[in-house]
């Protein structure tokens, strides 16, 4: 049978991994797909290392992407450059030329999706991204199709496994973030520059991939909430611990009657749940749904072959797919592009959590009474409380808190009246805390 063609654009660790794993299961992936996925074309500025890879292969190999989203016999383009400059532009040329994309570019879709698959679906070209979140996992297809009886409520997921491993580490030896960075670099896990790794930016991209296609709403990017991990002391993921919680970095995105929520941060997450055992620098996703109820989602996220799988699962799909009507495959974003919904996302102060508050405290009478005067007054639950006896020889303390729910506007007045307080030293360190 007549194989289909491939341009795969980029032979780092995944388009490495995906060169490999393609021939090395060619045979069972043929099986599925009813045709031969074969990769006829190479692009990389990296001659050097794609004559490595492809060597013995008849694969024609060239520095010029541009080239081969123009080459009449490429059927499928494998954009695996990332970033959103060139890689915007290869994948709209590549549309334009007819050919079907795959990427694994999770910042190109997050920032730049609504416009390409506008462009996509004039086209009628697929646009494939399951390893754009999470790796391996196959999160996307389960959104998109796997699930798509339910109203889907709420995901939540750790969807960096830099940061997975960092916090892990963090917890395990009682370490400040700092010193955990570089051993993590030392090792590989962390980027030389792990700003979008570390501040949230990354998974934030991959949060609004998934509320995207968990809610049918555009890409809304440039409305996430995005807060890392580089400010989480180890006392506070200590003090969490003795309460029965685990920190985890969690992408979320929530159903709200008022809109929709959608936010990355640090979150204490109950230990029993299996999510909050999630360590290192695996990744997980729970999902919500009003019929399935809570399903749970988990493998490597990162990584030469676990990326690759999700890499080549698209492949497979888009060989099976490419000769249907367009109305007749899945749609891009799950939801046919006529029924999507311009659901605004809530401002972080609208957001509804619970809180985990740490106060240095002065210890004399009346301190924990007036604090819990002005959580009272503002409506504000405590469900759980633990204080130090100060060490010796000090006058302060240490009082850690866990709200009820309440919306972070209200928490944030509460938090000030608190800060407010001549007793209380300093600023209340404040993290959110989901039940999930
Ligand atoms: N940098 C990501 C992570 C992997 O640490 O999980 C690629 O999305």
């Amino acid at each position: 049978m007549k194989p289909i063609n491939v341009g795969l654009l980029g032979i780092g660790t995944v388009g490495g991994g995906t060169y490999t794993v393609l021939k090395r299961n060619a045979e069972e992936i043929t099986r599925r797909a009813g045709r031969p996925i074969r990769i006829t074309t190479v692009a990389d500025k990296n001659l050097e290392l794609a004559r490595s890879v492809a060597a013995g292969d008849e694969v024609k190999l060239s520095d010029d992407a541009f080239a081969v989203v123009a080459d009449p016999e490429v059927d499928i383009v494998v954009e695996l450059i990332g970033g959103y400059g060139i890689a915007r532009e290869l994948v709209l040329k590549a549309i334009e030329n007819g050919k079907h994309v795959v990427t694994a570019n999770k910042a190109l879709l997050a920032v730049h999706g609504n416009e390409i698959f506008a462009a996509a679906q004039k086209k009628g070209v697929m646009v494939a991204f399951e390893a754009a979140v999470a790796g391996g996992i196959p999160i996307i297809k389960a959104l998109r199709e796997g699930l798509s009886a339910n109203r889907i409520q709420w995901l939540a997921g750790i969807i960096n496994g830099t940061t997975n491993f960092i916090l892990s580490e963090m917890r395990d030896k009682g370490l400040p973030f700092a010193e955990v960075l570089k051993e993590a670099q030392a090792l590989g896990y962390a980027e030389a520059d792990p700003t979008f790794d570390i501040e949230g930016v990354d998974a934030a991209h991959k949060a609004t991939i998934m509320s995207a296609i968990a809610f049918g709403i555009p890409m809304q990017f440039d409305k996430a909430y995005v807060e890392g991990i580089t400010k989480l002391q180890a006392v506070d993921i200590a003090y969490a611990e003795q309460l029965g919680y685990r920190i985890k970095l969690l992408g979320i995105a929530r159903r709200r009657d008022e809109g929709v929520e959608l936010r990355v941060h640090p979150t204490l997450i109950p230990e029993k749940r299996l999510i909050a055992n999630v360590e290192g620098a695996m990744n997980a996703v729970l999902v919500q749904g009003d019929a399935v109820g809570a399903t749970l989602y988990y493998g490597k996220g990162a990584g030469a072959e676990p990326t690759a799988s999700a890499v080549i699962a698209d492949l497979v799909d888009v060989t099976r797919l490419h000769t249907a009507d367009p109305e007749h495959r899945v749609p891009h974003l799950a939801f046919q592009p006529d029924q999507m919904q311009d659901v605004a996302v809530l401002p972080i102060d609208e957001v509804v959590t619970s809180y985990y508050l740490r106060l240095r405290v002065e210890d004399k009478p009346g301190v924990l009474a007036d604090i819990t005067r002005i959580l009272a007054d503002s409506q504000i639950s405590i469900d759980a409380m633990i204080q130090k006896e100060p060490a010796e020889g000090e006058a302060q303390t240490d009082i850690i808190m866990l709200t009820h729910q309440t919306v972070e506007k209200n928490a944030n007045a509460a938090i000030a009246k608190i800060e407010a307080l001549p007793v209380v030293q300093g600023k209340v360190t404040r993290l959110r805390l989901e039940n999930l």
